[in-house]
């Protein structure tokens, strides 16, 4: 597939538009943005990009707050005129219900779905046409009817515009093509894979069928480099809860990675148990699930497993096999006492019951 050289611009094919407002001389004024972005995770920053030209700036720092408004569909034209007209010369402030939170001078808009209220950091930085600033997020509003069971807004509902500056089209989203942070574990590693001719010979998984067994666990998120802490103080503490209740584990301890968003890991740590058994504080009674599931036995450093994941995750891939997303690991031995060359675990990938 060739390339071809068209130029130089911002190639982004779509950005989310919204409107950005400000009260300038006291009066609520909205304009288009599509030069919109977060900044920073904690506290909540976000940038946007105005021409100097614009009305908009006055208000940003005469009041040194502003909101951002994201439309949904249905105000695509409201949202158009919004980036057509400039309060300079016309008043653009009854076109919605405007209100103000807890800023008092960052004008929202009542009928957006997702509304928020910044304060001007005092940070800019200024191009020849166009100077970014830099706002906090000091609160989000979300009309009830955008937000899922979770609490969480849910993007369908809210149902947000697009803008393509290279079509000059106004789009809604698309469809849903698979979990940030989790779809690129499928990812096969063209560099340390096993040859695709030889996938299965080295780490080839046993698919067995077992029955489900309760344990007790404690789940945590962690970082992958705060892990080992993770697991020092969670088995002593199942152990002696265990102890206390008179309950004996069954099998080996073990850790559940459930998932990872790209900085924590969400992993249960656990023993499993005879059934009827109950979980306290922040011990869970939780389930090793039943069904068939693929089963690895490595022998060798720990410091090993992520590569023999990698490489296990191939092989089933390759062969068709429809994980679950969950992975166990049990430490059938005592690192404190065994070589790392003779330690073992067992690595174990529940499957899709349609597996
Ligand atoms: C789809 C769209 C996106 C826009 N994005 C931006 C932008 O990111 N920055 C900017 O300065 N102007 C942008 N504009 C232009 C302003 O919205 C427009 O000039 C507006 O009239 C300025 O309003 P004001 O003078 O009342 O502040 C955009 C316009 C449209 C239609």
């Amino acid at each position: 597939m060739g390339k071809v050289k068209t130029g130089a611009y911002n190639p982004l094919p779509v950005v989310p538009i919204v409107l950005v407002g400000s009260n300038v001389n006291g009066k609520p004024n909205y304009m288009a943005v599509g030069f919109v972005n977060g900044v920073n995770i904690k506290p909540a920053m976000v940038c946007i990009s105005l021409n100097k030209e614009h009305h908009t700036p006055k208000g940003i720092l005469e009041n040194g707050t502003f909101s951002i408004n994201v439309p949904c569909a249905n105000y695509v034209i409201e949202t158009d005129y919004c980036g057509l007209v400039s309060g300079k010369h016309t008043d653009k402030s009854r076109i919605f219900t405007t209100f103000y939170g807890e800023l008092k001078t960052a004008p929202m808009i009542e009928e957006f779905p997702i509304t928020c209220e910044c304060r001007y950091t005092g940070q800019k930085v200024e191009f020849d046409m166009d100077t970014v600033y830099f706002g906090e997020v000091i609160q989000v509003y979300v009309h009830e009817e955008a937000l899922g069971g979770n609490g969480k807004i849910n993007v369908l509902k809210a149902d947000p515009i697009y803008y393509s500056g290279i079509e000059n089209r106004y789009r809604r989203l698309g469809e849903d093509i698979g979990p940030g942070w989790r779809i690129g574990k499928q990812y096969i590693p063209q560099q340390n894979a096993p040859e695709p001719e030889s996938p299965g010979e080295k780490y080839r998984c046993d698919i067995v069928e077992r029955s489900a067994r309760p344990a007790l666990t404690i789940r945590t998120r962690v970082s992958p480099a705060a892990m080992p802490m993770a697991i020092q103080e969670s088995v002593p503490a199942i152990i002696q809860y265990a102890g206390e209740k008179g309950y004996t584990p069954t099998g080996p301890f073990f850790v559940a990675y459930r998932d990872f968003d790209g900085h924590l890991l969400d992993i249960e740590i656990g023993f499993p148990f005879e059934s009827g058994i109950e979980g306290g504080g922040n011990i869970t009674l939780s389930e090793i699930p039943g069904g068939k599931s693929a089963s690895y036995h490595h022998l060798g450093p720990y410091q090993k497993l992520p590569e023999v994941r990698t490489a296990l995750e191939y092989w089933l891939k390759t062969n068709g096999v429809m994980l679950s997303g969950v992975t166990y690991e049990f430490y059938l031995n005592d690192p404190q006492t065994t070589d790392p060359e003779n330690l073992e675990t067992d690595i174990v990938y529940p499957l899709l019951s349609e597996s």
